[in-house]
């Protein structure tokens, strides 16, 4: 086959790229490992900055998120005995949404449809040949185990941490900066409507906890354990009784409302950011570049925003010839990935309890800080809503 703009992954980052090209006149084939069903049913993020809120707006991609999703002011920042609500809204003139990135992916995957484009899920055998070359190809195997070959002017590798876009270039031509943190979060959704009317951050010196929510009628939580900890350590009154003390049951009247767990998994944490984000015809999007903690919900909008410099440098090259835009991707990218990077890094360590009691007492200083400062709650406000997608 051949098109204009092959796509390794059908995640956020390989879905949106696909419209917005599409939008542009652009044509591509995705390439994806997952059947659909699996790939439509991940429980992942649940935060949408204001930019991509935009950006999904701009591109008539909003109507459901409009309808269902939650417009949030800002968060809750807590620690023992006290509660404080950090007022994006008043603080920066931003807000944030509230809606899963199942919903998001659904929206993708029906607007992908819509257009007609090239999508193979369950594809195998996955490998990028030639991207130093102005004609870069991807093999795989379809899903009916016949080979395949998709012949592009260039490739975008949106195939997140595990696929093989970020490893396709020879090591000496990139650098890779990493973090491993000792925890992971344990991370349920429940059916029960939500204890609170936005999310709540944590501190206890038995570990984080953060109360999210999905909808009205779904919440989603999440504890600091140890990194190693496997699901079944945690019984559901286990974890109801930690996210009760955790989250402070019963401290100035507030109650949290236990539920049926529908479902829950182990998530560690680390950061990642690799360079450049291009390598000859090869772009990186999302987390096959970079991956940050959840703690700043900044996964998915990290990958939004690269596709949102992406698609304009990729129209400009295949329909223009024109490499300006394609040139500069890498670095106006990573401007913003490590400004993500930095403030994801700085939440967690912020909010997640390590082994030296030193560390605890700077974390609760600076806790009071950022809720008692008009400075220090506007650096919150300004990093969670979210910077301009060109920052
Ligand atoms: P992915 O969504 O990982 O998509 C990559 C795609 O490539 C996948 O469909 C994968 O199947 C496919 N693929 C892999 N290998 C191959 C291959 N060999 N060939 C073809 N295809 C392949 N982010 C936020 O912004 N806010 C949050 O609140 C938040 N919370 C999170 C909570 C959890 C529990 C988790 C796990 C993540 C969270 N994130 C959050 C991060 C966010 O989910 C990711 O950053 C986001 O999914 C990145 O999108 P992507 O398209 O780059 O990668
Ligand atoms: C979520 O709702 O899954 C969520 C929200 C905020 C985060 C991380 C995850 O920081």
């Amino acid at each position: 086959m051949r098109t204009d703009v092959a796509i390794i992954g059908a995640g956020p980052a390989g879905l949106l790229l696909a419209h917005l090209l599409a939008a542009d006149g652009v044509e591509s084939v995705v390439v994806e490992a997952r059947s659909a069903e699996y790939v439509a049913a991940r429980i992942r993020a649940g935060i949408l900055e204001h930019s991509t809120v935009d950006l999904l707006r701009q591109v008539g991609l909003a109507t459901r998120l409009q309808a269902e999703g939650d417009e949030h002011r800002g968060i809750y920042l807590q620690w023992p005995h006290e509660r404080h609500h950090i007022d994006f809204v008043d603080l920066v003139g931003r807000s944030v949404w509230v809606y899963g990135q199942t919903e998001v992916q659904k929206d993708l995957m029906a607007a992908h449809a819509a257009t007609g484009q090239q999508i193979h899920y369950e594809a195998s055998d996955v490998a990028l040949h030639d991207i130093g070359s102005t004609s870069p190809s991807v093999t795989f195997r379809g899903s009916d185990g016949r080979a395949h070959r998709v012949e592009a002017i260039a490739v975008a590798g949106c195939d997140g941490s595990h696929g093989p876009s970020r490893t396709a270039a020879p090591s000496a031509g990139r650098q890779t900066w990493e973090r491993a943190y000792p925890y992971s979060w344990l991370g349920v959704l429940a059916d029960v409507a939500p204890s609170t009317d936005e999310l709540i951050y944590a501190w206890h010196s038995d570990g984080f906890a953060m109360h999210s929510m999905r909808s009205a009628t779904v919440s989603r939580l999440y504890l600091q354990v140890p990194g190693g900890t496997s699901v079944d350590q945690w019984s559901d009154d286990r974890i109801w009784d930690a996210l009760a003390t955790r989250l402070g049951h019963g401290q100035g009247g507030w109650r949290l409302t236990p539920g049926p767990i529908t479902s829950r998994s182990v998530l560690p944490m680390r950061s990642r950011v690799q360079a450049p984000m291009r390598l000859g015809r090869l772009f990186l999007a999302g987390d096959a570049a970079h991956i940050v903690p959840p703690t700043g919900a900044k996964g998915l909008n990290l990958a939004v925003s690269d596709v949102a410099l992406l698609a304009p440098a990729l129209v400009a090259l295949v329909r223009h010839g024109n490499g300006t835009l394609a040139d500069a991707y890498s670095e106006t990218a990573l401007r913003r990935v490590w400004r993500a990077t930095h403030f994801s890094w700085w939440m967690t360590t912020m909010l997640h309890i390590g082994t030296d009691p030193f560390d605890a007492q700077l974390q609760l200083s600076q806790l009071r800080w950022v809720a008692g400062s008009a400075a220090g709650a506007t650096g919150l406000a300004e990093n969670y809503a979210g910077l301009p997608i060109r920052y």
